[in-house]
């Protein structure tokens, strides 16, 4: 009976020592296991006298169910440290934002033309397209740019090879206003466009890069005039800067498509070398404009004398750049990822009338 006692408590022992599920196991299959202390304490009970069975018997049993349920109790209760163990080690703080695996952002310029696009659609402006491979008639004669005109200089531009058969040269298109002549010849008057887009030419450097982008404008209706130019064009730009602070002026100019031609400027202060709109006495020029020349209309098949019409053309990126800050124009086609998270705009938030522009 001692032999069971010491036995019982050297097992008591060794289970609640038992670190972990492993060692609790050695410490069964000693005791419990075929060859282990207990079970063959419980074979030599085969070898006793009826007697000795009777006391031997109930008390070796009993042993083995205490020692049994002991080491069922501790193998529950490293099981649930182990869960507890590794829960804690695999824990996931869900508070936390998860970092964002695609940084993309839309660039100034695209985001000025959603602004733009949005202003003029609320004025009742439809949005036209043309290709950036024109040909010589949709990109100067029929915007009476007659052949070997000076004005045509200006417009320097990358030319394809001559096309075999009719000599013809294709080129990449100098500015949006062909889109003015694909319009008219393509639909009936009241017309009222803008036509987003890139243009090219055979300029780099500090201010101009051979690609850019500008917004094109065109309103063909019955009586039209240098008013309702002025109005739309006002108007636009407070919308775009979101104040009515901004003053315009215009300026007259000279362009092949349109008569009179008017350049227009807005007011601003260039002192201490940061550019500020709406204030100052120096004037920035941001677009062209005028009335459609009366034979760019008779070139698109439209008579001069029933319908009138204005146009205007503006630089984006400048318009990007002067809104946004910044600074070099060639940065803005860089494709540097840290300029675009620095200048970049959410894609989930297009700009619109209703919840704001920028
Ligand atoms: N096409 C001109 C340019 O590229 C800009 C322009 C001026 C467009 C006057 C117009 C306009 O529609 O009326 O410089």
């Amino acid at each position: 009976m001692t032999d069971l006692t010491s036995l019982e408590a050297e097992l008591t022992g060794a289970v609640a020592s038992a670190a972990d599920l492993p060692a609790l196991d050695a410490v069964r299959v000693g005791a419990l296991g075929k060859t282990g202390s207990i079970s063959n304490m419980l074979k030599s009970l085969g070898s006793m006298s009826p007697d000795e069975r009777k006391t031997a018997g109930p008390a070796i049993n009993g042993l083995r169910d205490r020692v049994g349920a002991l080491i069922a109790d501790r193998k529950a209760a490293l099981e649930a440290s182990a869960l507890e163990g590794q829960l804690a080690a695999e824990r996931l703080d869900l508070t936390l934002p998860a970092a964002p695996r695609r940084k993309g952002s839309v660039h100034p310029t695209m985001q000025v033309f959603d602004e733009l696009t949005a202003i003029f659609a609320e004025m009742g402006f439809a949005v036209a397209e043309g290709p950036d491979i024109e040909d010589d008639f949709h990109n100067f004669t029929a915007l009476n740019f007659p052949p070997k005109h000076p004005a045509r200089e200006m417009h320097d531009t990358f030319f394809f090879n001559p096309d075999a058969e009719t000599g013809e040269r294709m080129l990449l298109r100098t500015h949006t206003s062909p889109v003015q002549v694909r319009t008219i010849l393509s639909q009936k008057p009241p017309i009222r466009i803008v036509a987003p887009g890139r243009t090219y030419r055979k300029d780099s450097d500090q201010t101009h890069t051979p690609m850019f982008h500008q917004i094109e404008g065109l309103v063909i209706d019955r009586d039209i005039h240098m008013g309702h130019l002025k109005w739309t064009l006002e108007t636009l730009i407070g919308r775009f800067f979101e104040t009515d602070a901004v003053t315009s002026r215009f300026r007259p100019h000279h362009f092949p498509f349109t008569e009179p031609s008017a350049e227009m400027d807005i007011q601003c202060d260039r002192s201490g070398g940061e550019l500020k709109i709406g204030q100052g006495s120096d004037w920035l020029e941001i677009l062209g404009c005028g009335m459609v020349h009366p034979n760019v209309l008779r070139a698109c098949g439209v008579d001069p004398d029933e319908y009138q019409g204005f146009a205007f053309g503006l630089g984006v990126d400048r318009l990007a750049m002067l809104k946004y800050g910044v600074p070099d124009l060639r940065d803005m086609f860089a494709s540097d990822t840290r300029w675009l998270a620095h200048y970049g705009f959410s894609p989930f938030v297009a700009p619109n009338p209703a919840s704001g522009l920028s």
